[in-house]
């Protein structure tokens, strides 16, 4: 965001739902000006787009988040499928289920997700990213993102699910195809075929399972029985997807985004090196301030306060956990990058019966880069301009043009 557009813009009058503002404007502004403003703010329908409510404050983000009884995620939880009015997966994907339904598949899942199977999956992370490591540091330019995090996370979840080692490329290329678009130019009815393609890779791998059980998460869900039942087909395939996309996208965006912050903050670097502070207090920092998924969010089912506006019967709300992470009402110096943080409850994560079933690993991924870097780096040098993702979801870049000096 440059100082001119800051003295011009007024942040009220901003399009949330537009991908652009978060390439226009610099967030960080914008959501303290919302929050000072505006903490509920109405964002105005726009080019037939709906209107819908932005939350802002982190006591007002989390109420949400707590309140099942006053908000669905089964008409979407994302802003894409809110404004739309439904989401194909509703019922049959866990992070848009509500009620006895969610917590029974979500148990099932968690079943998959023992401490023993995660513990050799992160074993599986810190060994892939020292070598990935290993093919780039000390060797001048190269992007971070393309080279390195995007090799990291769908390996993980390929480990999790225990896809073939032949078949991840491809995953990765229909993920990439899925979520954050790099452009406005690029397709819709790419994306649609690739989330096809994605789920029919995985009514394969279930119907597999089914006949070959082992420990992973695929066969948990084809095997696994839900009040008395087995998990229609759908629903497998569904939470095999939704395991993909919480995993890829939002894991290599932390892991790009913790690069830029350390280049960008010599002394949060020195501590990190140092051992001045704890990888596990660095990695949550890095999860606070790089926020890749920026909003959630759900529809009323009842009129509803919160924050002090009302919210009626059937509105669309999001809760900007990019916003509530820089609340200075809970984060005192929220704007600076400080790894030895404490407490540091930030909502990266979310909040409340939905929060992130991979939090485990997604903390994985970015302690294991973290590790590397302090233990093989001595300097972390920008060679070029990032390239940010385009979406009003998630927040980082696609390309990262770094030079990373060996020790
Ligand atoms: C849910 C963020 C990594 C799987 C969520 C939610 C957030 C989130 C904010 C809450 C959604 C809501 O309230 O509607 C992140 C971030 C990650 C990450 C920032 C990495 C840094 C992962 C990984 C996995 C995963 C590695 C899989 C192994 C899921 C699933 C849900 C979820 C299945 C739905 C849970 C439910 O509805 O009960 N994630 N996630 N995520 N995440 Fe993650």
């Amino acid at each position: 965001m440059t100082t001119d557009s800051r003295a011009v813009v007024d942040a009220t009058t901003l399009d949330l739902a537009d991908p652009q503002t978060y390439i226009d404007v610099d967030p960080v502004w914008m959501w303290r000006e919302l929050r000072e403003q505006s903490p509920v703010h109405w964002n105005e329908p726009k080019g037939g787009v709906p209107g819908f409510w932005a939350v802002t404050r982190y006591a007002d983000v989390v109420s949400v988040y707590k309140d099942t009884k006053n908000f669905t995620s089964e008409r979407g939880n994302v802003l894409s499928t809110l404004l739309q009015g439904h989401d194909s997966a509703a019922g049959k994907m866990l992070a848009v289920t509500d009620g006895a339904h969610h917590r029974a598949v979500r148990n099932l899942m968690l079943k998959s997700f023992s401490p023993r199977l995660l513990e050799h999956v992160a074993e599986l992370v810190r060994q892939r990213t020292r070598g990935l490591f290993a093919g780039v540091v000390g060797k001048g330019a190269f992007d971070f993102a393309a080279d390195v995090a995007d090799n990291i996370p769908i390996n993980t979840i390929g480990d999790l699910m225990d896809v073939p080692q032949a078949d991840r490329q491809q995953l990765v290329e229909w993920n990439n195809k899925t979520l954050a678009r790099h452009s406005s130019e690029d397709g819709e009815m790419e994306e649609w075929l690739a989330r096809n393609e994605i789920l029919m890779y995985f009514g394969g791998l279930a119907e597999e399972r089914r006949r070959n059980p082992g420990d992973d998460v695929v066969s948990a869900l084809a095997t696994g029985l839900v009040e008395g039942r087995p998990l229609p087909d759908d629903e497998i395939v569904f939470n095999c997807y939704s395991l993909i996309l919480g995993a890829d996208e939002s894991s290599r965006m932390s892991s790009i985004g913790a690069i830029r912050a350390l280049a960008e903050n010599p002394d949060q670097w020195r501590a990190l090196k140092n051992g001045d502070v704890s990888i596990e207090s660095a990695t949550e920092e890095v999860l606070r301030w790089t926020t890749p998924a920026m909003h959630f969010g759900r529809r009323a089912v009842a009129d509803v306060e919160v924050g002090g506006s009302t919210i009626r019967d059937g509105d669309v709300v999001t809760l900007w956990n990019s916003s509530a992470n820089f609340d200075e009402d809970v984060f005192p110096g929220a704007e600076r990058f400080d790894l030895a943080r404490t407490p540091n409850k930030h909502l990266a994560f979310g909040f409340g019966p939905h929060f992130c079933l991979g939090a485990f690993l997604g903390r994985a991924h970015v302690g294991a880069v973290l590790q590397c870097l302090r233990d093989t780096v001595s300097e972390i040098r920008l060679t070029g301009e990032p390239t940010r993702l385009y979406s009003n979801f998630v927040y980082g870049y696609s390309g990262l043009p770094v030079e990373l000096v060996a020790n």
